[in-house]
């Protein structure tokens, strides 16, 4: 069966790259924000469309345009993310803006992506009893990308609705179970020769943790921000090396850390400000694609 879906808060396209790696079609993308739309448009199509998602009602004319079975998105984070100041205000009325397109426009199924903490804010408890209200079933669970063939630990939420069938939901979890490796990818075994450092450093958000890595193991979450070691670091214990013979990565380097293809064209030099923020922010493709693929199978069953 084909599936069709809209990308709501698309970025630069990593979840969009992932659902149609897996089969699905995107048809549209909405962000508001040019230098992700640029991004998207060289690397995954011209079907993105600039638009702010808070005006639900103008969003909602032009997905009922597409006819689209399934609304996906990731609405912004900052908001319930540790990295931010966790009041939900202005970011989070943005999930609530996903929630009401999908009570309103009713596709078939939903996907969202969003940090973990986004379970227990007053934000999703109100999503949560509107789109059950409206009558989706779902499923919700956290995924590990390092076990989804991404070499980064980054644990995000995930939540599917789907109106019909019940059991749907338990198929989709059963694929996302089948799709998960019960070792956790580290960076050396996905880019091989493609990478010749053996240690990187990634700025902490405290110096109380570590910041160097190596890349036997799984990279830490890929942030919006990359900066360069501090002049006056002196190391962390916890460190895989000392802080004086390594770098951070590049942008393109973590960008494949993301499961961006080789080819995907970022914009700006390195460490562009916001090639660096469209990087971190978006869902890893590899694993949109496991997720994408788990949807398709359920559907189809
Ligand atoms: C978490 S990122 C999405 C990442 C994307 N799904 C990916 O995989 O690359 C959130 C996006 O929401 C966009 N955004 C923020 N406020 C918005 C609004 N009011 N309307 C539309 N897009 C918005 C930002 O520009 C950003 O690209």
């Amino acid at each position: 069966m084909s599936l069709t879906a809209v990308d709501l808060f698309s970025g630069c396209g990593g979840l969009s790259a992932g659902l149609i790696e897996s089969g699905i079609e995107v048809v549209e993308a909405y962000d508001c924000w040019p230098q992700a739309l640029d991004a998207y448009r060289r690397n995954v199509g011209d079907h993105a469309v600039q638009l702010d998602l808070s005006d639900t009602a103008t969003a909602i004319k032009w997905i009922a345009e597409t006819g689209a079975d399934l609304v996906a998105g990731a609405p912004p984070c900052q908001d319930f993310s540790t990295a931010g100041k966790r009041v939900e205000a202005e970011q989070a009325n943005l999930t609530t803006a996903f929630a009401q397109i999908v009570c309103e426009y009713r596709p078939a199924a939903f996907l969202m992506e969003n940090v973990p903490q986004v379970r227990t804010s007053s934000t999703y408890e109100r999503m949560r009893r509107d789109v059950t209200g409206a009558g989706y079933s779902l499923v919700e669970t956290v995924l590990d990308a390092s076990r989804f063939g991404v070499p980064q630990l980054r644990r995000r939420f995930f939540v599917f609705g789907h109106l019909g069938n019940s059991t749907v939901g338990e198929w989709f979890a059963d694929g996302l179970e089948a799709r998960q490796t019960p070792e956790r990818l580290t960076v050396k075994e996905y880019l091989g020769d493609e990478i010749d450092i053996k240690f990187y450093y990634r700025h902490p958000r405290n110096y109380s943790r570590r910041s160097v890595f190596s890349v036997h193991e799984p990279s830490p979450t890929v942030r919006g921000v990359n900066r360069p070691v501090p002049p006056n670091y002196i190391g962390n214990h916890l460190d895989s090396a000392p802080p004086g013979k390594v770098r951070p990565m590049t942008t393109r380097e973590r960008g494949r850390v993301q499961t961006f293809p080789p080819t995907w064209k970022w914009p700006g030099g390195d460490r562009n400000a916001d090639a660096e923020l469209l990087v971190g922010n978006a869902v890893p493709v590899k694993l949109a694609a496991r997720v994408g693929a788990a949807i398709l199978d359920a559907i189809d069953r």
